[in-house]
């Protein structure tokens, strides 16, 4: 018998994106599972439900029904109480859970008995590639970034030479040169823009030197240390984010545009930018704060939120921005997804082995437990 696979209309916060897309479901069907897609599950990306059946999906009514039987669950966002009770005993999850914050439900999905894998969990080796959710959506993330700030801004990012006048080249300086940072300079680029970008890592600086935009960081002892093993930053000393405030005050002052993208995985996102290097910029600017789900890295920043400050700077605050470009997070998404299941469904059938390397990272809850040290407690 096939995999009973499920995949139900996100509810959180307004969330644009699907789990699925219909070469997802011929892909998934090919691997021996039968999916089932609630109806409307594809609206905000722009996928009728008409699309999912000529694929081979069947189409339920509603929640209950998509989730009836089913042996695994996928989702864009965390499951909400109403699908976890809906489980059958032992069903599999997968989604970007966000473990480390969403520890309710988390514990719900341990308490169902479900086995719940963290798409943000996922390792970063080469095998797991294609499976890199975190990485599909920030890329994502980075390029509307730059378009939120040049809707946003009153002025032209190329330099453009007419009869009537030169517009000057907008000056846009990135923080964090993650996979968002480094695909917003790419973008801010091709806009025309003059870039500059920070990090506090140093593999980071030929990244951005290699995209034609210039490095600009505090570049001591602590910098050369500042990345772990896995690649992530770590939190810098009270020291370093001092001369790296003042950093960021001479910088600050001269650009147009300011995109922040900096993380540290399983903390508050670091403060870059205060409440006085904001004051300091001319009326007009812009700042899109990526972070801002994670606290932010700019002081004033409201989550859902542009705030015009008094000195005329706008800081855009937008949740979600891979839900700003739904069709094309979802079909990404669905791709990391589809690699995942992969790994979980071997001729027709369920083999969930969780010394798999890749399994073992990102299993969150199994055997009505939560078995991921880092959410735990
Ligand atoms: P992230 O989303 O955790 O953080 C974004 C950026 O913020 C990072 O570049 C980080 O160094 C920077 N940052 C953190 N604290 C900062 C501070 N105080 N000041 C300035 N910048 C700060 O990182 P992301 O985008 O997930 O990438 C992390 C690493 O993983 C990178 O080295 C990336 O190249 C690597 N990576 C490797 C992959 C693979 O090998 N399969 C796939 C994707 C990313």
């Amino acid at each position: 018998m096939a995999v009973a696979l499920a995949v139900t209309r996100e509810r959180r916060d307004g969330e644009t994106r699907c789990a699925v897309t219909p070469d997802a479901v011929k892909k998934l069907t090919a691997l021996g599972c039968a999916v089932t897609v609630e109806a409307g599950a594809g609206q905000g990306s722009s996928i009728p439900d008409a699309e999912f059946a000529a694929a081979g999906a069947t189409v339920a009514a509603d929640t209950h029904a998509a989730l009836n039987g089913a042996d695994v669950l996928l989702k864009v966002r965390g499951p909400t109480a109403q699908e976890i009770s809906a489980l059958k005993p032992g069903a599999i999850v997968v989604a970007l859970l966000d473990a480390y914050r969403e520890k309710d439900t988390v514990a719900a999905l341990a308490k169902a008995g479900a086995t719940a894998f963290a798409m943000e969990f996922v390792p970063r080796i080469t095998r797991a590639q294609v499976m890199d959710a975190l990485s599909s959506q920030a890329n994502l993330a980075g390029y509307r970034a730059v378009i939120e700030a040049a809707h946003s801004y009153g002025r032209g990012f190329p330099m453009m030479m007419t009869a009537a006048g030169t517009v000057a080249a907008a000056k846009v300086f990135v923080m964090g040169a993650g996979v968002a940072g480094l695909q917003a300079i790419a973008t801010a680029r091709r806009l025309g823009a003059v870039v500059t970008a920070t990090d506090v890592r140093p593999a980071a600086k030929e990244q951005v030197e290699s995209l034609g935009a210039k490095f600009v960081a505090v570049e001591d002892e602590e910098f050369k240390a500042a990345e772990t093993a896995a690649g992530y930053a770590k939190p810098m000393s009270a020291e370093y984010q001092a001369k790296q405030a003042e950093l960021t005050a001479s910088h600050i002052v001269k650009q147009d545009v300011v995109i922040t993208t900096a993380l540290i995985p399983g903390r508050p996102a670091p403060r870059l930018v205060t409440a006085a290097h904001v004051a300091s910029m001319k009326p007009g600017s812009v700042i899109v704060d990526l972070a801002v789900e994670n606290g932010g890295n700019v002081e004033g920043a409201k989550l859902g939120e542009t705030v015009t400050t008094p000195n005329g700077v706008q800081i855009v605050g937008w949740a979600n921005l891979p839900g700003r470009i739904a069709s094309d997070a979802s079909a990404l998404y669905a791709r990391n997804l589809t690699a995942f299941l992969g790994l979980l469904v071997k001729d027709g059938a369920l083999t969930v082995d969780l010394e798999d390397e890749i399994l073992k990272a990102a299993v969150v809850t199994h055997g009505g437990v939560v078995v991921h040290e880092g959410v735990q407690g």
